[in-house]
């Protein structure tokens, strides 16, 4: 099993999707877990709550805006201080906001790439335990189908696509020694969803985005417990580069097209 003894970091790991994956990898063995989060009381609750199920020593805190390229390391050196290596890091702190999208845009791109960078230049290569280290980027189905009440959200999660495609294609030059791959979730029940009419890029949309779930149907919505048993699913079983969805509790690679596959759809 390769989650088995490793040491992992989430962020956004305080609440939500983020500690569902922390509480999946422990359940599977993790040594231990950094949760990197920018809100302290809810990153105590959820060290407390793990410690209690895992035990203690297991999991630590540390608070931090993954926008701050420092911060985010002085996380990445705190897990390397107390468990002494650094094998699987998930970049999982977002927002679904289109009315705050500066703030959006820097959390979910800017955030996912300060990740990537400390993580496949610095810290993955220098302190893994000896098997090949991990990094999965949490993007969304919203990554490759457009919600059209969210165009900036949608915009971030093509990006997280995008980058983790580019990255991971570095190992055709020889220089990757982290494999990383890409996971997106579709509607899972987590806070980020309520209130989805006050999040919308244009009040002009209030009304109808306000129905939106309403005609959304049941079977491909699901709870954050699904996204995290992907996860620990693509790390023992991914390739480097992979694209997958998670939706309805199904878990599915997908394939982003290649030049020569671009002409099949319709050509004039
Ligand atoms: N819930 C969904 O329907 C859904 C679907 C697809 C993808 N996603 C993605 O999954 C990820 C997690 O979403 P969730 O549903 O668990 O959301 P959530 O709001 O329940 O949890 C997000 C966590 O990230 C933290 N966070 C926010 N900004 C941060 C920052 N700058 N630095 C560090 N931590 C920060 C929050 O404090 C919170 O604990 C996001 O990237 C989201 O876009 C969610």
């Amino acid at each position: 099993m390769f989650v088995d003894g490793k040491v992992a970091l989430v962020t956004g790991g305080a609440f939500g999707i983020g500690f569902c994956i922390a509480n999946e990898l422990l359940q599977n063995g993790l040594k231990g877990v950094t949760l990197v989060d920018v809100d302290e009381a809810k990153g105590k609750d959820a060290v407390d709550a793990l410690s209690l199920k895992y035990g203690k020593g297991k999991i630590i805190f540390v608070r931090a805006d993954v926008v701050n390229k420092k911060d985010l390391e002085d996380a990445m050196k705190k897990t390397v201080e107390k468990f002494g290596h650094f094998d699987i890091l998930i970049n999982n702190a977002g927002v679904m906001n289109d009315t705050i999208w500066e703030k959006e845009v820097d959390i979910n791109i800017k955030g996912v790439v300060n990740g990537c960078i400390l993580g496949l230049e610095e810290y993955l290569p220098k302190y893994n335990s000896g098997t090949e280290p991990v990094i999965v980027n949490i993007a969304s189905t919203a990554g490759l189908t457009p919600l059209y009440f969210l165009p900036v959200y949608t915009s971030t999660k093509h990006a997280v696509i995008g980058l983790g495609k580019a990255l991971a294609m570095r190992e055709n030059c020889g220089v990757q020694k982290v494999k990383l791959m890409t996971l997106c979730p579709g509607a899972t029940l987590t806070t980020l969803i309520d209130n989805l009419e006050s999040r919308a890029f244009t009040p002009r949309l209030t009304e109808t985005v306000k129905h939106f779930f309403e005609q959304y149907p049941e079977e491909v919505t699901q709870n954050p417990e699904s996204v995290a048993t992907a996860v620990v699913k693509i790390l023992e079983n991914g390739g480097n580069g992979s694209v997958w969805v998670v939706q309805g509790g199904e878990l599915y690679e997908i394939e982003i097209p290649s030049f020569t596959d671009y002409k099949k759809l319709r050509q004039l």
